[in-house]
């Protein structure tokens, strides 16, 4: 059983990871233990009962709580702030009951407000076979009068008490996504956040945390997300008292929630794991987990594709992109996406946005035609959409001003000159709805990539209906809506998430999009650390990653088809310029490309050598283990130079493997203990295929 009940408390099991909590002596739900799995229920500690510390901090501080609400003598970070109607702004949780339901392994844990008809959900499940635990809240209004919520978190996660910690997480920019920070965690509290309206390409709802000492392959790591694609926050806080914990859910910035009588307020959800095996098994996990039980097409190959977006830009017609489709389907690609420029009256990033049907002077005939070139070079096509936006020049803005995220007293700041359509309010989602379900049904479309290419600013929402602060909840739960149904209606359409690059990746978002357009940044060299800070997060299936010229005056195509085909393959490169040789070389990759995707798609990532160094190395082996692949990249580093052993990982020991293009099988120990030794100069990369013989 993945939930046992024991005197008081519980303890959940997965595969391998125990996770304890108990209702303790003053009635406190208390943190126990979050570790490797043990052997016996009785191995699992007592809860500490702790007192408090003199008159100035009370048990509540001390205590490890699963879900602190703010209240009494306690200062440490609360998942919970609200206030009622009558003016009172604390809460007090008392335990209820549990509801254990083995079906779902799932346990519910009841608390209710000692004064006030306030009932508060814990809601735990447990994925045993991929060791994560999920987390939300649901807050029950029981009263007869409102309740605003102020701050709701989805989880809170302890980490072993008075341990020395560190934590590593991403931070970024525009074009610099996914880069990868480790830090010591010291007394007080480290705050990440979106308060962007979406996820961000500056942080990410992920942590991973160890005791400064583990690595790829062996040491603790505690780890965990927050599956939403709005404003959040994480606070990875060190009290006072040496104890360790994150806070993970929405952001409660500029944030209310008015819970009318017998209404739910449900947070988002929070998964984590725990891994004694290092980062690398953190990331599998967290990858296994998201392409079996998150992804919408879980067992779906994605394609090559091709984006005209850097050849074309907002140029696009019939007749050029015929001319690029022709050259990218005798490269292999298989799906033809035309990006931004299609739409009526966009010249260029100052008209348009809003008006989601084919530009009349670009697409005379409507998208028929080019769909129809398309599909007779044997590829699937695919369209770029940016829904939530609108420029001031288009018709619907023309026609629907207040549609717009404004404050009426403000000037309506443009960014890239637009502005954001309210996706709160049902009526902008009723017609977005509309209109990209009429596209879609009217065109033979497989594959959309949904854009977003600013963040929020004066965040007003006239006439709102409740508070206009849940204005971040609401948005997000629309734009889900609208994604959903047009998903449900379109269910083959492959869709992909993009903002701006990489601003809107996470595991909610991934319940809609297939994958996620990682940086505009498409410079290889760049791509690298990119790309190893999101495999952290993500799986490689999601990655989608384009060969484009961004860098082809000082790095060969071949490492840069190599840099994308560590992800999901496509090319975004003006073909017409790309010389005979150059198509050949392409052509080459996406046949290789196509027989190892598989691997690479679905098959397990080692950070062999990271891309911090000038010499970098990863590789993908099948989940039954029978292959794998290995890439490796130099960049720069001077001569001379004997550059240093790879070892391979994730092979089966006493297997026997041969590696492309080494003479000999050896052992996977072999390959795993003594390693390989790779030639290659600079600015050069090697694809090599490993096989068990
Ligand atoms: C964003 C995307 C690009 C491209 C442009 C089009 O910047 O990240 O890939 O689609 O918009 O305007």
């Amino acid at each position: 059983m993945p939930i046992k009940t024991t005197k008081n408390g519980w303890i959940l099991e997965t595969r391998t990871v125990g996770y304890a909590f108990n209702v303790n002596d003053s009635g406190r739900l208390e943190h126990t233990y979050w570790g490797v799995r043990l052997p016996l229920d009785t191995d699992y500690p007592a809860p500490r009962n702790l007192k408090g510390w003199v008159s100035f901090s009370g048990p509540g501080h001390l205590t490890p709580e699963e879900y602190p609400a703010y209240g009494g003598v306690n200062y440490v970070e609360p998942c919970l702030k609200l206030h009622f109607a009558d003016g009172v702004r604390d809460s007090v949780l008392q335990f209820i009951s549990a509801e254990v339901r083995d079906g779902e392994a799932a346990l519910d844990i009841h608390l209710h407000d000692s004064d006030y008809p306030l009932h508060v959900v814990l809601h735990y499940r447990v994925h045993a076979d991929y060791d994560l635990i999920e987390r939300s809240v649901r807050v029950i209004n029981d009263g007869k009068t409102p309740v605003t919520l102020e701050r709701v978190l989805s989880a809170q996660w302890h980490l072993p008490a008075l341990g020395e910690y560190r934590l590593s997480h991403v931070s970024g920019r525009w074009a610099d996504e996914f880069q990868l920070q480790r830090e010591p965690l010291t007394v007080g509290v480290k705050t990440l956040e979106s308060r962007r309206l979406t996820t961000s390409h500056h942080a990410n709802p992920w942590f991973a945390i160890d005791r400064g000492q583990a690595d790829e392959y062996q040491g603790g790591v505690w780890f965990g997300v927050l599956e939403w694609s709005g404003n959040w926050k994480l606070l990875a806080e060190v009290t006072d008292f040496g104890s360790t914990r994150v806070s993970l859910g929405l952001n409660d910035w500029d944030f209310a929630w008015q819970l009318a009588p017998a209404e739910t307020f449900k947070t988002p959800v929070s998964y984590a794991g725990y891994t004694p095996d290092g980062f690398g098994a953190a990331s599998r996990t967290l990858h296994r987990f998201t392409r079996a039980e998150v992804l919408p097409h879980k067992d779906t190959i994605h394609k090559v594709l091709y984006n005209s977006w850097e050849a074309t830009l907002f140029d696009v017609d019939v007749k050029s992109q015929s001319k690029l489709a022709e050259i990218a389907a005798a490269l292999g690609v298989e799906l033809f996406v035309m990006d931004d420029g299609w739409f009526h009256g966009r010249k260029d990033d100052e008209a348009g946005l809003g008006d989601w049907w084919p530009d009349a002077k670009k697409f005379p005939n409507g998208l028929k035609p080019l769909i129809d070139k398309v599909q007779a070079l044997g590829m699937t096509f695919g369209l770029w959409v940016e829904p939530e936006m609108v420029n001031p020049d288009s018709d619907l803005y023309r026609a629907h001003p207040d549609w717009v995220i404004h404050f009426p007293t403000r000037k309506r700041t443009v960014a890239r000159n637009q502005l954001i359509l309210n996706f709160a309010r049902t009526d902008v989602q009723d017609y977005i709805l509309d209109k990209l379900d009429k596209l879609l049904a009217e065109n033979a479309i497989a594959f959309i990539k949904w854009d977003m290419n600013r963040n929020v600013s004066e965040p007003g929402w006239p006439n709102a209906p409740g508070d206009p602060r849940e204005l971040w909840v609401r948005y997000v739960q629309g734009l889900y809506r609208v994604w959903g149904t047009l998903r449900e209606r379109h269910p083959d359409v492959i869709w992909q998430s993009c903002s701006g690059g990489g601003g809107r990746a996470d595991l909610g978002i991934l319940r809609l999009a297939d994958q996620i357009w990682v940086s505009d940044n498409t410079e290889a060299t760049a791509r690298l650390a990119i790309q190893e800070g999101f495999s952290h997060i993500f799986p490689a299936n999601t990655m989608e990653a384009w060969v484009t010229d961004a860098d082809a005056a000082h790095v060969p195509l071949e490492f840069r088809m190599h840099v994308s085909m560590c992800g999901s393959l496509g090319i975004g490169g003006d073909l017409l310029k790309w010389t005979a040789d150059e198509r050949k070389i392409a052509a080459g990759c996406v046949a290789l490309y196509k027989q190892i995707r598989h691997i690479v798609q679905f098959g397990d990532v080692y950070r062999l050598r990271s891309a911090a160094h000038a010499f970098s190395a990863l590789m993908y082996v099948a989940s039954d283990q029978t292959e794998g692949v290995l890439f490796a990249f130099r960049t720069h580093i001077a001569e001379p130079v004997s550059l240093p052993p790879v070892y391979l990982r994730g092979l089966q020991a006493d297997a026997l493997y041969e590696v492309e293009g080494i003479t000999g099988t050896r052992s996977g120990a072999a390959w795993m203990h003594a390693g390989l030794t790779l030639q290659i100069g600079n600015m050069a990369s090697t694809v090599r295929r490993i096989w068990k013989r």
